[in-house]
């Protein structure tokens, strides 16, 4: 074991942001492939790091600048650390708390036997966190790193370490969670040019002691809360898996038809308008129109036909049916005897009403003695109704007979929805909806369903509720 003399932190410097020659020193809980490369990049940057392990081989390699794990430059920058005396290890992580201003915590967060998180790690490492505090007189920042369900920082570890150090978050310590983006075999890589930078922290002093921290790799980290960041890793590692799969399902089904995916592939990230950008990404409601589900179901039925099994893609419509089961779910738990729709296109700016899925809410909430009236601004009396509704002759009998009866739901205007309705829905995003549901959420408490997020910022009231916001 590696250890520096103690160093007296009570009397020590203050951290001052943008101050180099005053560099945090940071203790790495947790030596696998996070910790030994932050260990060492950290050490690059010329922080004073003191790697922490209860694995004692892990601990005696960082402190002779060996490279625990195979992982191009690690080994190098290691012994680099070493020798200019900046790295050293220990299996006493309380011991390393007292000897830094801030802890990195990389401990792993395994798979439990529910298929949960299995937290043992993370409350082991905050005990030993909260012993090192309570021996340490001044304020320490403890940043976790590791890839956890949201809630798990402040609920999971910042209590171990308030009741094992008797000190007070935000006056004692501060809390941050700093997820690590590295993809392994080009981790050192990915350091020093991360895909982006994202701090949550419990305070200003906390946020920007990791913001001087990250300032050589990232001089705009985005700063939000710590849930937030939480949410984002599993998000992100969600959506990779998501890039995978979907790739892969294109390619079964390509072969089984003797095409190249590559080829189709290559042309499919070109378009950096529709298929790889922020678009379709923001929860809204389901998707609908004469386009997405019918050649979702094509697809699924070319598989099916070619015995390609595409689970995911097979699926897209069982996912969608969910968010219209939720808004029905939704509008139901009101209590209403009249709901208002605003908006039966599948999307603003269009009369186009095939396969528009509130058309499915209408349905299932006529099927349940639940009264509808509504509006569209597109759509009047005048409006081919029938002729577009040609398609649900082959749909639910309740959505057969909306071909029919739509036309007598609905009415002249947004605010004659309001004043006869119980509940209102909103599913297309405009300045009068918005104002109509506004006023109907936060002067009459009416309940208001919005499916499209119709505004920048939601009206603060309990009668206003998101479907996934
Ligand atoms: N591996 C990756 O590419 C990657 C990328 C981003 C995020 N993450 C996340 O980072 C975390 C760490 O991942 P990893 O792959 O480095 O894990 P790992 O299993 O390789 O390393 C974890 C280390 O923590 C040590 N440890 C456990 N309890 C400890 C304690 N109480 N005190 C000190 N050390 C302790 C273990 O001995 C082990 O060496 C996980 O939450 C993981 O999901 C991993």
């Amino acid at each position: 074991m590696t250890q520096y003399k103690e160093v007296d932190v009570a009397n020590a410097r203050p951290i001052s942001l943008y101050d180099v020659s005053s560099k945090p020193a940071i203790s790495v809980v947790g030596l696998g492939y996070v910790g030994a490369v932050s260990t060492a990049c950290l050490s690059s940057l010329g922080h004073r790091v003191i790697g922490v392990d209860i694995d004692q081989s892990k601990v005696e390699d960082i402190a002779a600048g060996r490279s625990p794990i195979h992982e191009k430059d690690l080994g190098r920058l290691l012994t680099e650390g070493v020798e200019k005396g900046l790295i050293s290890a220990t299996d006493d992580l309380a011991y390393a708390v007292r000897n830094t201003d801030a802890t990195f915590v990389s401990v792993g967060t395994p798979t439990a036997a529910d298929g949960g998180c299995d937290y043992r790690f993370i409350e082991a490492a905050a005990k030993s966190m909260g012993v090192g505090l309570r021996q340490k007189k001044g304020f320490h920042v403890f940043v976790m790193r590791c890839s956890i369900p949201p809630g798990t920082t402040m609920k999971v570890m910042t209590p171990i370490l308030e009741k094992t150090s008797g000190k007070r978050l935000g006056e004692d310590f501060g809390v941050a969670f700093n997820p690590e983006f590295l993809r392994e075999g080009v981790a050192v890589d990915d350091f020093y040019a991360p895909p982006k930078t994202v701090i949550g922290a419990t305070c200003d002093r906390t946020g920007n002691i990791l913001r001087q921290i990250c300032l050589p790799v990232d001089a705009e980290p985005i700063m939000t809360t710590i849930e937030n960041a939480e949410m984002v890793k599993y998000v992100d590692n969600v959506w990779h898996a998501t890039k995978v799969c979907f790739g892969n399902e294109v390619g079964r089904l390509a072969k089984a038809f003797g095409i190249d995916s590559h080829a189709v592939m290559d042309i499919f990230v070109q378009d950096t308008k529709l298929n790889l950008s922020p678009y379709y990404l923001k929860p809204g409601f389901a998707y609908g129109g004469s386009c997405l589900p019918k050649e979702v179901r094509a697809v699924a039925h070319l598989a099916e036909e070619a015995g390609v099994s595409l689970p995911m893609i097979a699926n897209l419509s069982a996912s969608n049916r969910a968010q219209i089961d939720e808004a029905v779910d939704m509008a139901v738990a009101t209590g209403a005897r009249t709901v208002g729709v605003l908006g039966l296109a599948f999307k603003p700016g269009t009369d186009d009403l095939r396969e528009s899925p509130i058309l499915e809410v209408i349905a299932e909430l006529r099927d349940r003695g639940i009264k509808v009236v509504a509006h569209d601004p597109a759509i009047t009396k005048e409006t081919a109704i029938e002729s577009q509704l040609g398609y649900v002759k082959y749909a639910s009998p309740g959505l057969a007979a909306l071909a029919t009866e739509l036309r007598g739901m609905l009415v002249e205007t947004g605010k004659t929805v309001s004043d006869m309705a119980d509940t209102l829905i909103v599913t297309q995003k405009n300045d009068t909806y918005a104002q109509i549901v506004r006023d109907a959420a936060e002067t009459k408490a009416k309940p208001t369903i919005d499916v499209v997020r119709a505004f920048a910022e939601c009206p603060s009231t309990d009668a206003y509720q998101g479907i996934g916001w």
